[in-house]
């Protein structure tokens, strides 16, 4: 068994897996495991999961974290949480889950969300109490989609959680969470950082049903006996507030202070960046959230498919490049980079993909938005198209740093740091690089994603480090990419062709919306 060290645990509750991880008080990973479970879709619009599948993945991955650490389970202070954003668990008086959890992408309460609108007074008073829309994913909308539809589960209910803080409730029988999973409910004063009595009273929800809300460094509450004999976690560790996974692997890369803008690339692709101080989200086209510091707000826009366009483009147009991988025993999208290294310049040859595939969130709130390659010629090769994919998400993204730097006008940004699964190709990195025309750095850490922005948030509340801007000292750049300034008028030319087309499409967008 290694020396004793001072150890924090942090896991992350995630939409395909949960996984737990150690790091140590310089912030290294000492181990990791992660289980997956299923998503249910029993109506096209739905999506849901079972809290059980989580609570039993919380178990197998802290157990196997712990035994493959080496290191004494005594040391391990305290625990930090991060969990897929927007769901909402309902728990009766006996504190069993009600039905089925609802997810952030379940999509069936457009309905409601225009009710809460209509009902705060319109977009703008909305936003003046919550300093965000009600999109169709917040839980919001699901609070009131279940009075609606199943009034008889909303009579049983006495607590509405989120995913990450229904497994605080079990690893600690505590009902809590904090500011920046409570922002993304859409019913919590951000400005303040508490629930907005307000628009709870407007929607006739009892302030009751919703758990006390703590900053995320914060005990919430202490592991219990039963955790224990589960996973061999000490009684009694402290557990911190943690955050929304947006939001606190934002944190895990670095990215509090604002100047710095975070990308992540992974299914869906987020702008991210940490705001000094509260600003109004007068358009409602960002999601403005409390950050992971107490004293610090965050923004950000999410862009759906991402990594997710190149995904469907892989498996649907790469049939070629799929065998080859197959047979080479190597990974497809090298094969895919290779390619367009090779073979696309810049820009690819003026063809232009708008990343619609499954609708928009920002910049557009626009479900009918469609996927777009436009401008092909006898001249384009497959190469051409690859390339247009990962400029057209490269483009989405800096329309979203765009609504900040609308936001405040003085807001000036010198670096991106970048993540996700997109963050491991040199081409997608340079791609970016070239687009923001910033440099583009990849840190230590951010690999784990949101289970290590909690373990360093939880660090920060069980005194490891001073507080959370302390803990994220530990990380290290790791791959640094510039800016190829020959490549700059090409994409600014390009970003201003890419800007009009979805103006210009929407009618056709919505013509083409519908069952097929
Ligand atoms: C953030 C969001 C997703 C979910 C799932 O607004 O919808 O990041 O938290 O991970």
């Amino acid at each position: 068994m290694a020396a004793s060290k001072e150890c924090i645990l942090g896991i992350d509750i995630g939409t395909s897996a949960t996984k737990s991880i150690i790091i140590d008080n310089e912030g290294k990973v000492l181990s990791s495991a992660s289980m997956e479970y299923p998503l249910y879709t029993p109506h096209p619009d739905w999506s849901e999961q079972d809290p059980s599948d989580w609570w039993n993945a919380t178990i197998r991955t802290v157990k196997e974290a712990i035994s493959k650490s080496n290191i004494d389970a005594g040391s391990i202070k305290g625990v930090g949480l991060s969990g897929q954003m927007h769901g909402l668990v309902a728990l009766d008086k006996n504190k069993n889950v009600i039905r089925p959890a609802f997810l952030w992408n379940d999509q069936r309460t457009l309905k409601q969300c225009q009710e809460i609108i209509e009902i705060a007074g319109g977009l703008d008073s909305l936003l003046k109490l919550t300093n965000n829309t009600m999109l169709p994913g917040y839980t919001g909308g699901k609070i009131l989609w279940l009075k609606e539809n199943e009034p008889s589960n909303y009579e049983k209910a006495i607590i509405f959680l989120n995913p990450k803080d229904f497994i605080r409730f079990k690893m600690t029988g505590e009902f809590a969470t904090e500011v920046s999973d409570a922002s993304g409910t859409g019913l919590f004063n951000v400005k303040e950082r508490k629930w907005s009595n307000i628009l709870l009273d407007k929607l006739g929800i009892d302030f009751n049903l919703l758990p006390r809300a703590y900053e995320s460094p914060e005990i919430s509450g202490y592991t219990t006996r039963e955790f224990f004999l589960q996973t061999g976690l000490p009684e009694h560790t402290p557990v911190a507030g943690g955050g929304g996974d947006a939001v606190i692997q934002t944190t895990g890369s670095g990215l509090i202070e604002e100047g710095i803008l975070g990308i992540t690339i992974g299914t869906s692709g987020i702008a991210a960046m940490g705001m000094n101080s509260y600003k109004f989200n007068s358009t409602g086209n960002l999601q403005v959230f409390c950050n992971n510091s107490p004293s610090k707000w965050h923004m950000m826009g999410v862009t759906l498919a991402a990594g997710g366009s190149l995904q469907w483009y892989k498996n649907n147009l790469c049939k070629y490049e799929l065998n080859s991988a197959r047979e080479k025993n190597i990974d497809v999208y090298r094969i895919l980079d290779d390619a367009v290294t090779s073979e696309s310049p810049a820009g690819s040859k003026n063809l232009v993909f708008l990343p619609y595939l499954t609708g928009e969130r920002c910049p557009y709130p626009d479900p009918n938005a469609k996927g777009v390659f436009i401008g092909a010629t006898l001249r384009h090769t497959h190469a051409d198209f690859t390339r247009s994919i990962m400029e057209g998400v490269s483009f989405s993204l800096k329309q979203v740093y765009e609504l900040m730097t609308d936001m405040d006008k003085n807001l000036s940004v010198e670096e991106i740091i970048i993540s996700g699964g997109g963050s491991n190709s040199p081409l997608w990195r340079q791609i970016t690089s070239d687009v923001f025309q910033l440099p583009v750095r990849t840190v230590s850490g951010s690999k784990e994603g949101g289970a290590y922005g909690a373990a360093l948030v939880a660090g920060a509340g069980c005194g490891i480090w001073k507080n959370v801007e302390e803990s994220i000292k530990v990380l290290n750049v790791e791959k640094e990419t510039l800016p190829n300034s020959s490549n700059s008028k090409i994409y600014k030319e390009l970003y201003e062709i890419y800007k009009v087309l979805y103006p210009t499409l929407k009618p056709v967008f919505d013509k083409l919306h519908g069952d097929v």
